[in-house]
């Protein structure tokens, strides 16, 4: 085990690969404590770098067997090999063959990287550094192969043989009970990309046409019983193949695409070429089993692994630190995919509460690193919401700003020009700058800067001049490692509002025609004023539309331009922005006023707003998907991050609990007949129409329940024993649950009886469990580690049952600290066996320096435990030390 951190690595440090390897030939026997790999490899040294040098392959925990050298047998004096590490001091001048014999012990590889057991099944996953955990490679994205691959297994273990490619041919093995199959990839692909799978497995097939005529043949592979559950996912992925052929001109390129669900995985999936393995939540669903949510994920996911097939496979990074090259831009390919199956301003909503949620406050605490970072000790802790969704950010404020046409024309130059190599972020901007013949400078500043923006914006209306004065200016603050920052080029969509509904028309010396037409404005500088001309009555401003850029707004609305906005904005997304600004000022002023001992204020506007979104959802007049996101208030995560900073989560949960009762009582009876209206009789639907539906009588019943509470619960009930979906069961039994009552236990162990072999259910309800505001949560949580149905082995179980709790804000953030002391124990805990999952689960501690003093305290007595801890995994140790950082 690597238990040191070795030295940091540094994007200044990259050098070529000394060596370049052409064909990788493997030859796999499968077996559960002794499986042997034969690796073959054809190497050359690097025509682009200096000869001379060593060869040094990657290791990590590899036991070596034999190695052979073009043929004959390595003399023990020409070669070291350690658990980590394969050096050849001297290797041949010109192009050899190296042989190299590994063997392996799947069953006890609890981290989940390189070949591993799942179930019955085994399975690989090689990102970021799973492969040297197979064989001595030369593990860097920028070594591109072609693979051929045999696998061989016990036919009664494994029937199912998959590998990367096409299917080359399968026979009995020379020894009794055992087959194989041979499988090759065409395309040439660094190691990262390797997947094998071997099992007793289910499957769906289908099949896909592609644009020129290639029949593709589809499967998904899953435990027995479930393969229907995966019909949703084969639906997605058809769907997928077709958007990316019209959006982007994209054709798959193999004559198979499998896809695997298994159930211990550490993430979400894997886009293995023509192999993708999946974390089973991200591809079973049926009306039963899956919520809307799921069904959406699963179809957003499907898509994001098959998109990688180009951007990141065809095209994939130099190195780790462009990792964003394939993950940011896929999670913008595969959020398009979305808004394009289902309603955009709903999607684009998600996201940013998405981002919200899970980047602004990594972006804001010690964990806060560049979209590209410059330096990692362990990379599987850069798979990042930064790197992701801030990452998907920046490629959508690159379409704004170079504009739909020009972004598709440098995306086709950079399929063109890239296709088969291994990219860089600077390479990938740079089409973009050539086709647009835009200065892309400080748009890069994006990727090699830290932290989220504050853009601030002043405002001043002339009714005798009939002007409206726009002072914008946009400020960064430092983050670790960059105490000076400069302003990025950002794209500003913006509207002026009048006070009877709609969109004045933009007129300014201040910019320019495309800008006016547009309405979106480049902010390049630090600062910018645009004075509008023939603005007679003050507008209320409609600022970053459609979120346009990843940045925090300081502007100077009143609350009358917010409930304005909120009713007319013709921006979707503003609409929804301005009712969640208001109620956050509602909500912070009731936070400062707990913590001074007083009564919340009752707001009638905002009381008023809501009343008027609940009419215009029961009238039909809006979307209820996005009347659903409306009634929905800010987080306590979200109010925390607002205050900033002596944040104590007792007092927003009481100033949110308040508003909600508030809201609740003064509606009840619309609430209730919005609820009823809602139940529906039609047959099951996923669609997103049908989702909508479900989302808002959920929000609904969770509303009329915090204002009466009796009645409340008697509906979640009766919602509960109705229901034909998970949708709807789970929604009333998370009223149900969280709330006080003397039916919850009974209730709750009812439906976890009803679902007792359904570990992706059971996972909900764990979660749920852990998210009771309550002072007993904590020994709720620590006596369901002894559920029959929870493992600390499995990442889904403890991402939902303990990861749930550290999202429980006032529990796991008690005043006594006994919330972190736990997370400690499970952390060291599971360190050992699974590191990247412990890892994870020790970043919910992020934001521990915006606390109020006594929590701070605990929070940070935790952290130096865990830092002292002599035996930590790089993994661990890296998050501990960045964030006492
Ligand atoms: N590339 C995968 C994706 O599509 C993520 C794999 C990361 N896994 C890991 N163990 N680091 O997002
Ligand atoms: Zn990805």
């Amino acid at each position: 085990m690597r238990t040191s951190v070795g030295q940091p690595v540094r994007l200044v440090d990259y050098r070529v690969p000394d060596f370049l390897i052409d064909e990788v030939d493997l030859d796999v026997s499968l077996d559960r404590t002794a499986t042997r790999v034969v690796s073959t490899l054809i190497i050359r040294p690097n025509p682009a770098a200096s000869d001379g040098a060593a060869l040094t392959l990657d290791g990590d925990e590899l036991t070596l067997v034999s190695a052979h050298l073009d043929g004959a047998p390595l003399d023990p004096e020409a070669f070291q090999a350690t658990p980590a590490q394969f050096v050849l001091p001297n290797p041949p001048r010109g192009r050899f063959t190296l042989t190299i014999e590994t063997r392996l012990d799947p069953a006890s590889n609890t981290k989940l990287m390189g070949l591993y057991r799942s179930g019955s099944a085994y399975c690989t996953q090689c990102e970021a550094e799973g492969f040297r955990r197979i064989t001595y490679f030369l593990d860097r994205p920028d070594v591109l192969s072609t693979y051929r691959v045999r696998i061989e297994a016990d036919r009664e273990e494994a029937p199912v043989l998959l590998g990367n490619g096409n299917l080359e041919g399968k026979g009995e093995a020379e020894t009794a009970g055992r087959h194989w199959a041979l499988w090759t990839d065409p395309h040439k692909k660094p190691c990262y990309l390797f997947a094998l799978v071997a099992g007793d497995l289910a499957h769906i097939s289908d099949a896909f046409v592609t644009a020129s005529g290639r029949k593709v043949d589809l499967a998904i592979f899953t435990e027995h019983g479930r393969e229907e559950r995966a019909r949703y996912a084969m639906e997605a992925l058809k769907r997928a193949m077709a958007w990316d052929e019209k959006a982007y001109g994209r054709e798959y390129d193999l004559d198979v695409f499998n896809i695997v669900a298994v159930s211990d995985f550490n993430m979400g999936a894997m886009e293995n070429k023509g192999l993708n393995v999946f974390n089973d939540k991200y591809v079973l669903a049926s009306q039963e089993t899956a919520t809307d949510d799921d069904y959406a994920n699963i179809e957003g996911v499907i898509a994001h692994e098959y998109f990688h097939n180009w951007t990141g496979n065809r095209i994939t990074c130099r190195d780790w630190f462009q990792l964003c090259l394939k993950e940011g831009l896929t999670v913008f390919r595969d959020q398009e995919f979305s808004a394009d199956m289902r309603s955009r301003p709903v999607k684009r909503i998600s996201e940013v509460r998405g981002l919200r949620a899970a980047q602004f406050p990594e972006d804001a605490g010690p964990l806060a690193h560049n979209v590209r970072p410059e330096v990692y000790s362990e990379i599987s802790n850069f798979y990042t919401a930064t790197v992701y969704q801030k990452g998907a950010e920046v490629v959508r404020m690159l379409k704004r700003l170079v504009g739909d046409e020009a972004f598709r024309a440098g995306m086709d130059a950079y399929f063109h020009r890239y296709d088969g190599q291994a990219a860089t972020v600077e390479q990938f901007v740079g089409c973009f700058a050539e086709v647009s013949g835009r200065d892309l400078d400080r748009f890069m500043r994006w990727y090699r800067q830290a932290g989220t923006p504050k853009v601030t914006v002043r405002t001043a209306h002339d009714p005798a001049a009939r002007t409206y004065r726009l002072e914008i200016a946009q400020s960064l603050a430092p983050t670790p490692g960059q105490p000076t920052k400069l302003p990025a080029t950002m794209p500003l969509a913006l509207g002026l509002v009048d006070p009877e509904g709609g969109d004045l028309p933009l007129v300014s010396a201040d910019a320019s025609e495309a800008e006016l037409a547009s309405g979106v404005f480049v902010l390049d500088d630090a600062e910018r004023v645009i004075v509008f001309r023939d603005v007679a009555r003050r507008p209320a401003l409609s600022f970053l539309r459609g979120f346009s850029a990843p940045v925090t707004v300081d502007d100077d609305l009143t609350e009358q331009d917010l409930a304005v906005l909120s009713r007319h904005d013709p921006d979707h997304f503003n609409r929804w922005q301005a009712l969640q600004s208001l109620v956050t000022r509602v909500l912070l002023r009731g936070v400062k006023a707990i913590r001074a001992g007083r009564a919340p204020e009752r707001n009638a506007a905002l009381v008023a707003a809501f009343g008027a979104l609940i009419d215009d959802a029961r009238a039909g007049r809006i979307d209820p998907a996005f009347a659903a996101l409306s009634l929905a208030l800010p987080t306590e995560a979200d109010i925390a991050r607002e205050i900033g900073e002596n944040v104590d989560p007792d007092a927003i949960y009481a100033a949110r609990k308040s508003l909600r009762g508030a809201l609740g009582r003064k509606h009840g009876d619309a609430l209730a007949d919005l609820h009823d209206w809602l139940a529906d009789a039609r047959p099951f639907s996923p669609d997103a129409e049908s989702a909508g539906r479900r989302a808002l009588r959920n929000i609904a019943l969770a509303l009329y329940a915090d204002g009466n509470i009796i009645d409340g619960l008697a509906r979640a009930h009766r919602q509960l024993r109705d229901a034909d979906n998970m949708t709807e069961r789970f929604g009333a039994l998370t009223q149900i649950v969280l709330k006080p009552s003397s039916a919850r236990e009974h209730t709750s162990d009812a439906f976890s009886r009803r679902y007792a072999m359904e570990p992706l259910i059971l996972d909900k309800w764990f979660a749920l469990q852990a998210h009771i505001p309550e002072r007993e949560t904590l020994d709720r949580v620590r006596g369901l580690m002894s559920h029959r149905a929870f493992s600390m082995s499995n990442p889904n179980r403890v991402r939902a049952l303990i990861g749930g709790f550290t999202g429980n804000h006032t529990q796991f953030n008690r005043p006594d600290g006994e919330g972190y002391a736990f997370l400690e124990e499970i952390v060291v805990g599971l360190d050992p066996t699974n590191p990247q999952v412990a890892a994870r689960l020790l970043t919910a501690m992020r934001s521990w320096r915006s606390l109020e003093e006594i929590r701070r305290g605990h929070a940070e007595a935790m952290l130096r435990r865990i830092a002292v801890l002599p035996s930590l995994s790089p993994d661990v140790r890296d998050i501990v030390t960045r964030s006492l950082g």
